[in-house]
């Protein structure tokens, strides 16, 4: 009989960014195939991600300054090293798309104002005003971080896609960034119960966060689907497609989004109970890219790399 040995989660990881770098050459605009409206979903990611993480790497630099947990300090550099990499990686499937026929450039406008103008910099002169406006936006990001936690973990456990024939880069690039987002998930929140940590407040942001990013998605999957040149039949955003999709396993199951959500307003909520730490850690000890950028990158040595204790 086979003996079942338990694998110790490691419960904190030290996070370092990895240098990934993807060649795009012959990339299919739809690349699941057949799967337009799949395929389109998902590359909402890198019209919206580029700018988005952006503004987590401001915002979070912004922050420094206010985190006297020197454990924590070097989680959100970490983290600041890997948001960054994250928005250049998509960045780059963006230019692949303008460059390929795919304009993606007047919903990019509109992102880029939404990051910007309205959760950028304020003029504010009074400092209790300006650092509750930092607040603001820290507890934000770790409302929108326990959804790219939750798109992590799907990602990692999605071998439909796999059986769909999808890109294997693409999902390379969706399984690096995912295991990523799997391994720093609870810095954002961490940094918001360390600078302010109030249960109002995180469900508020929770609520503008989550309603927003469904919004913003779906105007993005609709742009994507009405841009594509493809030749053959037009991709249209149909119902079929929105719950079609996420029965066959190509997008996450709206059950388990909403169970997602529901968990987050729970005050016992923790980012630690969402995901798997070692699969993560075994997925980015095999991804070619992440692969071929520790190769790249030799002087990054191996503590970086290891699990060590928690400060919980
Ligand atoms: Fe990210
Ligand atoms: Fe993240």
């Amino acid at each position: 009989m086979t003996k079942l040995v338990a694998v110790a989660e490691p419960e904190r990881v030290a996070l370092h960014a990895r240098d990934v770098q993807f060649d795009w050459t012959g990339l299919p605009l739809r690349w699941i195939p057949r799967e337009a409206f799949a395929s389109h979903v998902i590359n909402v990611m890198h019209l919206l991600l580029p700018e988005g993480e952006r503004w987590f790497v401001k915002v979070f630099s912004e922050a420094l300054p206010l985190i006297k947990d020197e454990q924590l300090r070097e989680d959100v550099i970490g983290f600041i090293g890997q948001e960054g990499m994250h928005a250049k990686a998509h960045q780059g499937v963006q230019d692949y798309f303008d460059a390929h026929g795919l304009d993606t450039r007047a919903y990019v406008e509109q992102i880029e104002n939404l990051f910007r103008r309205l959760l950028g910099d304020r003029a504010i002169t009074d400092e209790r005003r300006q650092r509750e406006w930092l607040i603001e936006r820290l507890s934000l990001i770790a409302a929108i971080e326990h959804i790219t936690a939750f798109l992590g973990n799907w990602i990692l456990n999605s071998p439909a896609l796999d059986a769909a024939g999808a890109d294997p880069r693409m999902l390379d690039l969706l399984r690096w960034h995912g295991a990523e987002e799997v391994e720093h998930r609870a810095v954002a929140y961490d940094v918001y119960m360390h600078v302010d940590g109030r249960y109002f407040r995180r469900v508020r942001t929770y609520v503008i966060a989550a309603g927003a990013i469904v919004w913003v998605w779906g105007l993005g999957a609709k742009h994507l689907m009405d841009n594509d040149p493809t030749p053959g039949e037009r991709a249209k955003p149909r119902w079929r497609g929105v719950f079609g999709t996420a029965r066959r396993g190509l997008t996450p199951s709206y059950g388990n989004m909403f169970g997602c959500m529901w968990r987050y307003l729970s005050p016992s909520y923790h980012p630690s109970q969402e995901g798997s730490t070692s699969q993560a850690v075994a997925y980015l000890a095999r991804s070619p890219a992440a692969l071929a950028a520790d190769n790249l990158a030799p002087a990054d040595d191996s503590p970086t790399r290891r699990a060590i204790p928690t400060r919980r």
